[in-house]
Parts: C-alpha cells; sequence; structure tokens
C-alpha cells in the first residue's frame, strides 16, 4: 500500500470494467478476435477516423507507425524535445534519426517558429507531433506545415484521449496517430495502444506488421513481429472508452479547483494554460514554478502532507544520457527552461471536489512557505 493519502495517478475501474473482462476470461477467447476489432471500430468512431489497429502499447504503435508509414534508415524526424522518450526512440527504433524541435513556452508543445527553422536546416521526413499533458498541440499551423513541405504527419495523442482542437477531437488531424492505454493514462487497458488513419492501406500494413507479416496461416511476406492486443484488454477498453467523457469532465472541473485556487500566488506560480481554440484534457496537471520558488522544497511539503507529485520531465530529450551522442547539446531553450519549473499535482477523477480543493491548499501553502528568501 502507498503511504500518499493522494496519488498522482489513478486508474478508475468500476463494476461495468470488471464484468467485461471476466465475461472474456469466460468466453475462452482471450487472445485477438472480434472483441479487439469492435474496441477499434469504437475508438476510431470516438475520435472521428476511419480506420484503426489496437497493438500492445503506445511505443509500439510510433514505432509501426514509422515503419508503415516507409520511415526508416538515415530518416530525419522532427519530434519535440519536451516529451517522454518513447516520441523520440521510437525514431531510433526504424533507424531513422530524431531532430529535436522546442517547445512553446504556455503549452509545452511544439513551437511552430522552431519548427519551421528546423525544417529549413533538415530534410526531415515526418514531424511526430505530441499533444503533452492532454493540451493539444498547434495542430491546424503544424498540418499546413506539414502538407506545405510534403512531410509526413504523426500525432503522439499518448496523453490526450478527448482532448480537442478546434471543435474536433485530436488523432483526426494527421496521416496517422498514436494512443497509449498504459495504467496512467485518461483511459487504460493496462498496457495498450492504438493506431488511427483515414488511410485504409497504411492501417492495413500496421495490421500485418503487428502479426509477423503473415498473409495467410503460416505465410509470411515481411519482418513483423507479434505487437498484437488481447481481447481482455480490448474489452476494458471498450468500458473504459465508455466513461471517457465523463472522467474528462472530472478532471476538467478538478483543474478548475486547482487553478483557481493557484492563480492568486501571481509571481510564483503559473497555473496551465488553455488556448482559446482547444480543449485540455488534463492527463497531467503541470504547473509552471517560477525561480523565486524552492521546487524541490514544495515536493517535500506535499509529501509530507501526504500528497504525491512528479517532474514530467525532469531532463529535455537532448539533455538524455541517450541522446548525448547525436550532440544536441545547444538545442532548445524553453524545454530546459521547462524542466526546471514543472511540478504535476494530482487532478486525477478519483477526486472528489473536496480531494480537489484539499490538494489547492496544501500545494498553495507548500508554495507559500518555499518561497526562496
Ligand atoms: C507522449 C507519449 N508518447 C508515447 C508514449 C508511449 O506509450 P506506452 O507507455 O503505452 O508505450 C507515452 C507513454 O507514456 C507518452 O506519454
Amino acid at each position: 500500500m502507498s503511504s500518499y493519502r493522494v496519488r498522482l495517478f489513478e486508474p478508475v475501474i468500476e463494476d461495468d470494467d470488471v464484468e467485461a473482462v471476466v465475461s472474456v476470461l469466460k468466453s475462452g477467447w482471450l487472445a485477438h478476435g472480434p472483441v479487439v476489432e469492435s474496441f477499434e471500430k469504437m475508438f476510431a468512431n470516438y475520435i472521428g477516423v476511419e480506420h484503426a489497429a489496437a497493438v500492445s502499447n503506445g511505443t509500439v504503435a510510433l514505432m509501426l507507425s514509422l515503419k508503415a508509414l516507409g520511415i526508416g534508415n538515415g530518416d530525419k524526424v522532427l519530434v519535440p524535445d519536451y516529451t517522454f522518450i518513447a516520441t523520440a526512440t521510437s525514431a531510433l527504433m526504424v533507424g531513422a534519426i530524431p531532430v529535436f524541435v522546442d517547445v512553446n513556452y504556455e503549452t509545452f508543445n511544439i513551437d511552430i517558429d522552431d519548427l519551421q527553422k528546423k525544417i529549413s536546416e533538415t530534410s526531415a521526413k515526418a514531424i511526430i507531433a505530441v499533444h503533452l499533458f492532454g493540451h493539444p498541440a498547434d495542430i491546424k499551423a503544424i498540418k499546413d506545415i506539414a502538407s506545405d513541405k510534403g512531410i509526413l504527419l504523426i500525432e503522439d495523442a499518448a496523453q490526450a484521449h478527448g482532448a480537442e482542437a478546434w471543435g474536433k477531437k485530436v488523432g483526426s488531424f494527421g496521416d496517422a496517430a498514436i494512443f497509449s492505454f498504459y495504467a496512467t493514462k485518461n483511459m487504460t487497458t493496462g498496457e495498450g495502444g492504438m493506431i488511427l488513419s483515414n488511410n485504409k492501406q497504411f492501417i492495413e500494413k500496421v495490421k500485418l506488421l503487428r502479426n509477423h507479416g503473415q498473409v495467410a496461416r503460416y505465410v509470411h511476406e515481411e519482418l513483423g513481429g507479434n505487437y498484437r492486443i488481447t481481447s481482455i484488454q480490448a474489452a476494458l477498453g471498450l468500458t473504459q472508452l465508455r466513461k471517457l467523457d465523463r472522467l474528462n469532465e472530472i478532471r476538467r472541473r478538478n483543474a478548475m479547483i486547482l487553478t483557481n485556487e493557484l492563480t492568486k500566488l501571481k509571481g510564483y506560480v503559473e497555473t496551465p494554460y488553455e488556448a482559446q481554440w482547444a480543449k485540455h484534457v488534463y492527463h497531467v496537471y503541470a504547473l509552471k514554478l517560477l525561480p523565486s520558488v524552492d521546487r524541490e522544497c514544495v515536493i517535500k511539503c506535499m509529501q509530507s502532507a501526504g500528497i504525491e507529485t512528479a517532474i514530467h520531465y525532469p531532463l529535455p530529450l537532448h539533455k538524455q544520457p541517450l541522446f548525448q551522442k547525436l550532440e544536441y547539446k545547444e538545442c532548445c531553450i524553453n524545454s530546459s527552461v521547462l524542466s526546471q519549473r514543472e511540478l504535476s499535482i494530482p487532478v486525477h477523477p478519483k477526486l472528489s471536489e473536496n480531494d480537489a480543493k484539499f490538494v489547492a491548499d496544501v500545494c498553495k501553502h507548500c508554495i507559500q512557505s518555499c518561497i526562496k528568501l
């Protein structure tokens, strides 16, 4: 058992989730089958895209998307410098080279000016635009740039199930989009991923690659692997999808409670930004603690009140040990600043209004008591 009174993330598993999983277990059909197909159909329908392929996790979803789009040896792939490592390692996995793009200070998402600069400096074949923390990237501008330059666009919506840009769900803008259903995500299958696209041939290729390149029973046309999802996971995915909008609304309510209290500390903390064209689904409630506040002190103070926090992310990608040999040391000012300032506090839908008020009050008190003299 955790010693925390309030965890940073908690999956919401209700009776219908348990019943759906038990029913698949009782059916005896555990691996890939009709329940997976139904999950694919329902998820594609929810996002507003024609075709979908469920896979074993979000990292594999990125890797297979790149592969099926023909990205490989030596190709450059533009990725934001501030994201979870998988966005960039998926490029390495297919032999491509990630090129890091700085992010916008307000939204934590890819910066349009730096994207244009990096495009002019490289001959990139693809952009992976991440909708970080549940706030959409400026996907209209990114899509225009990608179309103009003939560059493929993959949306990494691993953290943004149900988020919207200009009234459309993220995941419906790119040549391909991926989602993760890891246990902490806004909807979960424990582990799991999904690839979406309006391009049928591309999704067929993904389906081939996820199943050993098999075209007929024990006949294999190309090098694939086992990247399948189980029917047990898909059954959970279906019930989770049904409650996604309800749970996202609770996240938004909790975020509002946090923001209302914490905006009172102007000059010490900045609360998450929501662009006027965007619907934020608060996978992560990311504060920016300004230099006048000691972040380590706030973390310890909240921990002693029983509240779990985390830093997403302590290092921008260009400073990760893995990428040091790629010589990106001079890249990206905002991502470096954000990695010094970010602090994630609980916003998940298991928090009642009172819980959210408790988190807000403790956080406010901790920031006030951690101001540097
Ligand atoms: C932005 C982003 N991309 C990709 C992934 C990879 O997803 P998975 O953990 O399901 O492999 C994650 C997971 O946290 C993520 O946050």
